[in-house]
Formats: C-alpha cells, sequence, structure tokens
C-alpha cells in the first residue's frame, strides 16, 4: 500500500472502506500554513511495513516497533507517561482513575523517540496494544492499533527529525496552536460555586484591597437559574443586577469567565430552537444534548452566547461535564445514544468536547476577540482550540505528570487549585499552577479564599487559620512570579500558534538524545529557557534530572549547575528547582494587579550566566493582546555590553505592548 504524501513529512495511508465520522470530518481550523515550510522528510515506514486487517471486531493496523523506541502521548494521560508496554484503550471519562487510557481528553496519536508520529484518524473508542507482546513466529514487537466497528482505518504518519519536529507537525497539521489574550494567562480566582453579586463583588474588591494580582473571575453554577441542566440565563436573585455587576467588574480590571454545561433545560430560550437537532436521550434534569456536529445546532448555541453573553463584556467559559460518566453515577448518555447527524454516543463522546469549544469560539467570532476558556474534554486536532483541560481529579504528582503529558498531543492543561490538606499544600500547588497554561485557583467548594482557611469546613464557618496572612503573602508572592513571566509566557504562545512547539513540555522533547530524559515526568520546560522541578506537600527535598547545558538557578543567580545529571537538594516552603538556561535574556515584568485588555508590560529583565562585556538578546512577539486574527511583530530586547539595556521594534504592531522600566544596568 502506498502513503500518500499531505504535506512535507507528512503522509496518509488508508485501508478498507473510510469511516464517515472522524476528527477531521469536523475541522474548524485548515492544516497552517506553516507545514508547507517543513522540511521534506520521508514516510516514517516502509512500504508495506504496515500490516491492516478487518475482523468483525472492527479494524486492526499493526505498526513495527524497534527495541529501543519509548512511545508518548495519547493525550491527557494523567496515569502514566512512558507508554511502551502498556494497553491504553481511549475513551472519554470524566473520572480516569486508572492508567487504562480513559482520559477527559484522549488522542489517538502517539510520537516515538524514533522521531514519527502516527495518529489513527477515528471517533471510535481505539485501543492501542503498545508492543507489551510479540506474536508467535513474528520475531519482533509491534503497535496493534484496533478500531471498534469500524471497517477502514486512515492513520496519519508524521516524519520529524525528532520528537518535538514530530509534535510540531501535527500541531501544524491540526491548525497550529492556540494563541491566548494576555489577560488569559494571568492568574484565575474561580469563586464560590452558589456567589451571589456581592460575594463576588466582595472577592473581587478583597483581592484588589490585598494587592493579591487575579485579572479572571469565575463564576460558578449559581449565577445561572438553572445549572443542571443549564438556562444560560442570569438567575437574578443570585444577581439583581447583573449588568452593573459586569461594568464594575470591568472598571476594577477583572474578566469575568461564566461556568455551563451543554446540557439544554427547557427553560433556556434555545431549548426549542434546538430540539429538532439533539440526541435522543436527555442528560441531568431533563437537559438536551444539542447535536454541535451540526451547523445549524452551533449557529443557534454560537448567537445566542454572542448575544447575551459575549457582547455583554463575558470574556470566556468553563465547559464542564462534556466528558462521559463512567464511574461517576452514569449521569451521561449512553455510548448506543443517536443524533440527527449520523454520529452515534461513542463518537460523540469523543468529538463533543472540541465541537462544543469551537461553537463557544464561534460566539466571539462577531467580537473579532480572542477568548481563553477551559474545557473538560478534548480530543485530535485540538491545538488550535483556545481552551484548557482541568480534572475533578486532584493528585498532585498525576496534575504534574498532566503538565508534561499535555505537550505530545497538542493539549493545554491546569493543574489547578482547590483544596488543600495543609498551608504547605496550598502553597507547594499554587507554585505547580503558575507554570501551566491557567494559572487556576478553582475555589467554587469555598466561600472564603483558601489561603483564609483551607479545612473547607472552618472555611464554611468563616474561620481563619493561624498564620492566614502569612499564607496569603505566600501565595501572592508566586501569583506575583506569574504576572512577571507574562511577556516571556505570551511570547511561548506565539511559538505554539507559529510554529507547533508546545509552551510546557517534557524535558525529552528538547533533548531526545539524552535517555535520562525518556522518563522524567515531574520536571517540565516553560517556553525555550526554564527548567521547573515542582515539589509536593511533605516533601523537604526532591531529586531532580536537570537537561544537558549549564543552567542558572532563578532564585541566586550566582549558583550554576551543569546539567546531564541528577540532583537532590533541600527545599524550604519558599524554594523549589527553578531553572533558567545560562545566557538567557529573560524578559520578566512588573507584577501589575491585572494584566489589561491591551497591556503595556513594564520590562525588568533579569540576565541569567551572562558574561562581563556579553550581549545577550530575547525576541518578543508584539500584537494588541486581545483581537482574533492578529500576525504581530518582533521587539528585540537587548543586554548590552554596558549591562543596560535596551528595546528596538522591528515594523508597526499597531499596538506597543512593552517598554523598560529604566535605563537599569545589571
Ligand atoms: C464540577 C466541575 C468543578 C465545578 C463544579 C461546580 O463538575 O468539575 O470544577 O465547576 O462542577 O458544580
Amino acid at each position: 500500500m502506498q502513503a500518500q504524501k499531505l504535506f512535507p513529512g507528512v503522509y496518509r495511508l488508508s485501508f478498507g472502506e473510510p469511516e464517515t465520522f472522524t476528527p477531521e470530518t469536523f475541522r474548524s481550523v485548515a492544516p497552517s500554513a506553516a507545514l508547507k515550510n517543513c522540511e521534506e522528510l520521508p514516510c516514517p515506514f516502509a512500504q508495506d511495513a504496515i500490516a491492516f486487517r478487518a475482523s468483525a471486531r472492527g479494524c486492526v493496523a499493526e505498526l513495527p516497533l524497534d527495541s529501543f523506541e519509548q512511545l508518548y502521548g495519547f493525550g491527557l494521560q494523567l496515569k502514566s507517561f512512558a507508554q511502551m508496554g502498556k494497553k491504553k484503550a481511549l475513551r472519554v471519562n470524566a473520572d480516569p482513575v486508572a492508567d487504562t487510557g480513559d482520559s477527559h481528553a484522549p488522542v489517538p496519536f502517539y510520537v516515538s523517540t524514533s522521531g514519527y508520529g502516527v495518529l489513527a484518524e477515528s471517533a471510535r473508542q481505539v485501543s492501542f496494544y503498545c508492543g507489551a507482546n510479540e506474536k508467535l513466529g513474528a520475531g519482533g514487537r509491534t503497535v496493534t492499533v484496533e478500531i471498534p466497528a469500524a471497517r477502514g482505518i486512515s492513520l496519519v504518519l508524521f516524519a520529524g527529525k525528532d520528537p518535538l519536529d514530530v509534535v510540531r507537525r501535527y500541531n501544524l497539521f491540526s491548525g497550529g496552536g492556540a494563541m491566548p489574550p494576555a489577560w488569559g494567562l494571568g492568574v484565575w480566582y474561580r469563586c464560590y460555586g452558589q456567589s451571589a453579586q456581592a460575594d463576588a463583588e466582595g472577592f473581587a474588591r478583597e483581592f484588589r484591597a490585598h494587592r493579591l494580582p487575579v485579572t479572571v473571575l469565575g463564576l460558578e453554577p449559581g449565577w445561572h437559574t438553572r445549572a443542571y441542566s443549564c438556562s444560560y440565563i442570569w438567575n437574578e436573585k443570585n444577581f439583581p443586577d447583573h449588568e452593573t455587576f459586569l461594568a464594575r467588574m470591568k472598571e476594577l480590571g477583572y474578566q469575568i469567565n461564566l461556568w455551563e454545561h451543554i446540557f439544554v433545560h427547557p427553560e433556556a430560550e434555545i431549548y426549542d430552537a434546538l430540539k429538532p437537532y439533539a440526541g435522543e436521550y436527555e442528560v441531568f434534569q431533563r437537559g438536551l444534548i444539542p447535536d454541535v456536529s451540526l451547523p445549524e445546532a452551533r449557529d443557534i448555541f454560537a448567537d445566542h452566547h454572542y448575544e447575551r453573553f459575549v457582547s455583554q463584556g463575558i470574556s470566556g467559559f468553563k465547559l464542564d461535564e462534556c466528558d462521559g460518566s463512567d464511574y461517576t453515577g452514569g449521569w451521561s448518555y449512553p455510548d448506543c445514544a443517536r443524533f440527527p447527524s449520523g454520529l452515534d454516543g461513542e463518537q460523540m463522546h469523543a468529538l463533543i468536547g472540541l465541537l462544543y469549544q469551537n461553537t463557544v469560539r464561534q460566539a466571539f467570532a462577531p467580537a473579532g476577540k480572542r477568548t481563553w476558556g477551559l474545557v473538560r474534554a478534548s480530543g485530535a486536532l485540538a491545538s488550535p482550540s483556545p481552551f484548557t483541560l482541568y480534572s475533578d481529579l486532584y493528585d498532585h504528582r498525576d496534575f504534574i505528570r498532566g503538565l508534561a503529558n499535555m505537550g505530545f498531543s497538542g493539549l493545554l492543561w491546569t493543574p489547578e487549585v482547590r483544596s488543600a490538606a495543609s498551608a504547605e499544600d496550598l502553597v507547594r500547588r499554587i507554585q505547580t499552577v503558575i507554570f501551566s497554561p491557567v494559572a487556576m485557583v478553582n475555589a467554587w467548594p469555598f466561600p472564603n479564599p483558601p489561603w483564609h482557611q483551607v479545612d473547607e469546613a472552618l472555611n464554611h464557618q468563616g474561620i481563619r487559620m493561624e498564620g492566614s496572612e502569612a499564607l496569603e503573602a505566600r501565595c501572592r508572592r508566586w501569583f506575583e512570579l506569574r504576572m512577571e513571566l507574562l511577556p516571556y509566557l505570551y511570547t511561548a504562545f506565539r511559538r505554539y500558534r507559529d510554529e507547533g512547539i508546545p509552551p510546557v513540555r517534557a524535558l525529552l522533547l528538547d533533548d531526545p538524545a539524552d535517555e535520562d530524559c525518556w522518563t522524567v515526568e515531574n520536571a517540565v520546560l516553560v517556553g525555550d529557557a526554564l527548567y521547573f522541578a515542582p515539589l509536593v506537600a511533605g516533601e523537604r527535598e526532591r531529586a531532580f534530572y536537570l537537561p544537558r547545558g549549564t543552567w542558572v538557578n532563578f532564585f541566586d543567580d550566582s549558583q550554576f549547575l551543569e546539567g546531564g545529571r541528577e540532583y537532590r537538594f533541600a527545599y524550604d516552603l519558599d524554594a523549589f528547582p527553578l531553572y533558567v538556561k545560562a545566557g538567557t535574556l529573560l524578559p520578566l515584568a512588573k507584577a501589575e494587579q491585572s494584566v489589561a485588555e491591551h497591556p503595556l508590560f513594564t520590562l525588568c529583565p533579569r540576565s541569567f550566566g551572562a558574561k562581563p562585556g556579553e550581549t545577550l538578546s530575547y525576541v518578543l512577539y508584539e500584537d494588541d493582546g486581545a483581537s482574533e486574527g492578529q500576525t504581530g511583530g518582533e521587539v528585540t530586547l537587548t543586554r548590552q555590553a554596558d549591562g543596560t539595556y535596551a528595546l528596538s521594534r522591528t515594523g508597526e504592531t499597531g499596538h506597543q505592548m512593552y517598554r523598560l522600566a529604566e535605563e537599569k544596568a545589571d
């Protein structure tokens, strides 16, 4: 069988009858034009190296493996990292508690250390047997891919110089990476689930009074008249005057994000219009499931959201419960459910997360603004979608593993902070979340901020814990660090959008030749120059593997370490391994109280490991921070030979995003 070339280094190999519905059927973003500029590489598999067959169970593909390869990916896998030897049965699940392949965002794509990737183009519950068993007499391992019910398989094969090149081609094939509005990278706080207007305003004012730099306030279910299923109507009992509320929040520099799910209550204005386009089951109390694979349903939902919310200034949504329910009471629809488009429930579970994201993104198009939201399910080809995954699971180590895994499959992930077993646990979790795509405290179970009181029962009684002021100061410090990193993070996302390079990624992606990186699941690279290894509560010291090269301690830039080996140090609560590549000019910003819609960052750069007289530079991405469809421009920050800093612009971007704090020498 002959693979068909789609783009440089991207091939399609098909067998049998194509499936009617695959993730590509519903793609809303075309492959990125940048793919055409990728280096030409041959198909990673020799002709006829992949065996296919059909059976009563579905379709099977067997892909040869070398003995030394390691495999990664399969979406947001929270329970494991290196996948060789495992069986992964990819199923969307609200509660992925075991290492079976269940995930909020399973993606039938894996990448190999040998420099290739494979996407099985299907919305079915695809199983991957990753070289665990050898076939009798076959003399070699395979990845066996099984797609139930299908009578054909379409594989997209990605070549690459190395695994990062493969991942980036996958992301560009998906349409490039998502570009956040600048405010989306600020600190988020989700208010208590039943907060009324006065409560939410109380949080907003307290954060400003206490100089806690929060930018996005999230309202949880209590803003709706009905939430399970959803009415998408402001609850006047809780929010007697939501327009005034929104205006005040804007004045205080907040962006508002609204919780919802896709199951539409009869009370909703769009219920009747959506009914002809709904699936055959109801979810939660009488909620219909709009078939958002159909443009009619998408338009009804998106137009309503634009008119009622986006045009009123709502900046984003949290799309809850769009995964599935296998271990959570079975509230979701069955796999055999039928939908008007012809999709069945199994396929809808795989697709609805991304279809829902696309629908809500469509609501922002008339405003010409970018959104940055949250979602609990996603899938293949998701990289252009401006939504970050979160989970009700809460193991801190699993959450850190999510950070290492997200970059293999074009996904964004927030290890959100909710409850904490202790003040230490709260601080450690906050230190982790600030290095993620959404730096969020999801305090929906707490009527008071968790730094007042981490114990849920006492928090409800309004009893402050001892040392709460010191705890708040600690949280402030890490929120401020997030604010300082914004220009750097924004620029990292520009690389995600245009080049497909994940902003947060596992170490092996940058140095696949160093096999010691292959199993590191508890440290990540953030952008191109930062190495981050979080601690979890209870740890007084930690061992960490530092990649090859020279690194400078972020907290003490006189301290250098040579990478390519493991270190073990003791840490107090205010420290953790955070290293900067030697020779980096880090474009840190002054920590403001919030991120403006069109921000002007005051740069306070720091040089790490500059030799006397050395010139360093950093190229920052600049645009207006909020509008959709901008190409933006570049601003070069330079550390001059005399230790002073300078900024220079190439071209006009229409908005100046950066200025220098002062002509200070370092
Ligand atoms: C859950 C969600 C939480 C919170 C809660 C509110 O489904 O995962 O983050 O939003 O609902 O009821």
